[in-house]
């Protein structure tokens, strides 16, 4: 993976000052979490909850649980770690105001790496205009938020959807994990979350007692969601090409995981997963698709071999896992999680990636259908989108290319394979029960839209 050195640079002695006195871009080295440890503090610093209605109250308290240094106002001068902002009863735009303009007022004050929630209602098909205008216009501002904030702060929004309960499991888990370092590479970023999920009894180890398939787990994004997941709580049966049997051996024997080599295009993949993990585990609660491919080509010069490989991989290997582990549902007693890998390519679209784009944006509705599929069962399915993160993947990238791609996004670097791996937990956890058929991207807000 190559390092990404103007980074070190901007940040370091002498070149600091001479990157500030130029006015270069200064991308900040973010709070992130170590997978060898548990994160905390959960918040850099005091956390100041701004609304009028008894949900600002509600969620106070609960902040409270969790040894947070919750403030309902702050004086000026005063650092805070961050700020939510409970927006869940305005029905009319003009209702914002106060709130928004009291956040306004402690951004300055706002820690390194620090953070801005909103907690809002997503906009229903029946809600009259003057209430979805409200809803919707948050959306607006989480996004141009993010891209206003500096030194490693993010700006996230929790919406509720289906009239859930702001002190709903999560709905904190969410608030959570967006206060927390795990969210470092989630900016601009609104996820909408039902009633549901349950809180884990330990909240460093939600995993506990789990088993779980990762798909590509070698090296790159899927060797840290191994590490992740393990360190969660979680026994990981690693999975990866053959050719790729000693790096995969190495992965799991720090993990203490199961080394399985298969390729996922096999016709009888979902078999041998199922047959792996009920010989051994007697269960299989959660699977992450994250195996992958590119072959890039302009479509004018795509051939079959490179259009074919790409689906077979990304999307269709997949689809024929799902129905079999979903036929093999006693194996997941507390409801099958399924997590894929999509890509901000399949929903932005990126030059020369055609192919890999459909196959990413087919993953994204395939989770959608699969979320309706499970949901009910205590099961979910739900997909992260990266964009540009620091892997061998991209350090095929010709390296002006990928210092530009670097800088795109609104923290002005790229992620690490660590910061998919723990939105890839999150979304696995018990308390993201409610956060089903969603993807969450993880690229630094380096997109417009969802
Ligand atoms: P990588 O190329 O470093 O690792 C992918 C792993 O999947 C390799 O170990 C490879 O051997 C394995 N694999 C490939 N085909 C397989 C098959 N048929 N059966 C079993 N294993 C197979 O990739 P990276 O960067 O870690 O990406 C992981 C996932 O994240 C991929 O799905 C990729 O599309 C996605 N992604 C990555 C981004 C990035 O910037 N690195 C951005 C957006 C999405």
């Amino acid at each position: 993976m190559a390092a990404d050195t103007y980074l070190e640079l901007v940040n370091s002695g002498f070149t600091k000052q001479v990157a500030k006195r130029l006015g270069l871009p200064r991308p900040a080295k973010l709070r992130r979490t170590d997978p060898s440890h548990v994160d905390s503090p959960l918040a850099p610093g005091p956390v100041v909850v701004l609304g009028e209605g008894s949900d600002a109250d509600t969620l106070a308290s609960a902040l409270l649980d969790w040894d947070v240094d919750v403030r309902r106002t702050v004086t000026v001068g005063t650092k805070v770690g961050a700020i939510v902002v409970v927006l869940t009863d305005i029905v009319e735009p003009t209702q914002a105001s106060q709130r928004v303009l009291a956040a306004a007022s402690m951004l300055r004050d706002l820690v390194p790496s620090g953070r801005v929630i909103t907690v809002s209602r997503e906009a229903a098909a029946d809600d009259p205009a003057a209430v979805a205008a409200a809803r919707t216009g948050v959306e607006g501002l989480v996004r141009s938020l993010g891209k206003e904030l500096r030194a490693g702060a993010t700006a996230n929004g929790v919406v509720l959807a289906d009239g859930a309960a702001v002190d709903g499991v999560s709905a904190l888990g969410t608030v959570r994990f967006f206060l927390s370092a795990r969210s470092a590479y989630v900016d601009g970023q609104l996820l909408p979350v039902r009633d549901g999920g349950q809180a884990p009894t330990d909240w460093t180890r939600p995993l506990e007692g789990r088993v779980a398939v990762v798909t590509g787990a070698a090296r790159g994004i899927g060797a840290s969601i191994a590490r992740v997941l393990t360190r969660d709580g979680a026994t990981v049966i690693g999975v990866d090409m053959p050719a790729s049997g000693d790096a995969l051996s190495a992965v799991m024997n720090e993990v203490k995981g199961v080394a399985l080599q298969l390729d996922i295009t096999a016709d009888d993949a979902g078999a041998r997963l199922v047959e792996i993990a009920r010989s051994r585990f007697g269960r299989l609660d959660l699977v992450v698709h994250n195996a992958g491919i590119t072959r890039d080509k302009l479509l004018a010069n795509m051939s079959p071999d490179k259009w074919d490989a790409v689906i077979a991989v990304n999307i269709a290997a997949q689809l024929r896992v799902n129905a079999t582990l979903m036929a093999a549902d006693e194996l997941a007693p507390d409801g099958l999680r399924l997590v894929s890998l999509a890509s901000t390519s399949g929903i932005a679209g990126n030059r020369g990636q055609t192919n890999y784009a459909f196959s990413k944006a087919a993953v994204i509705g395939a989770t959608r259908a699969l979320g309706r599929d499970l949901a009910g069962t205590g099961g979910t399915a739900n997909a992260v989108a990266p964009g540009f993160i620091e892997t061998d993947m991209t350090a095929a990238i010709p390296a002006v290319t990928r210092q530009v791609a670097r800088r795109l996004s609104s923290l002005q670097q790229g992620g690490l394979p660590v910061d998919v791996a723990e939105a890839i937990a999150f979304l696995a956890s018990p308390q993201a029960g409610g956060v089903n058929g969603q993807v969450l991207r993880v690229c630094g807000q380096n997109m417009v839209g969802r």
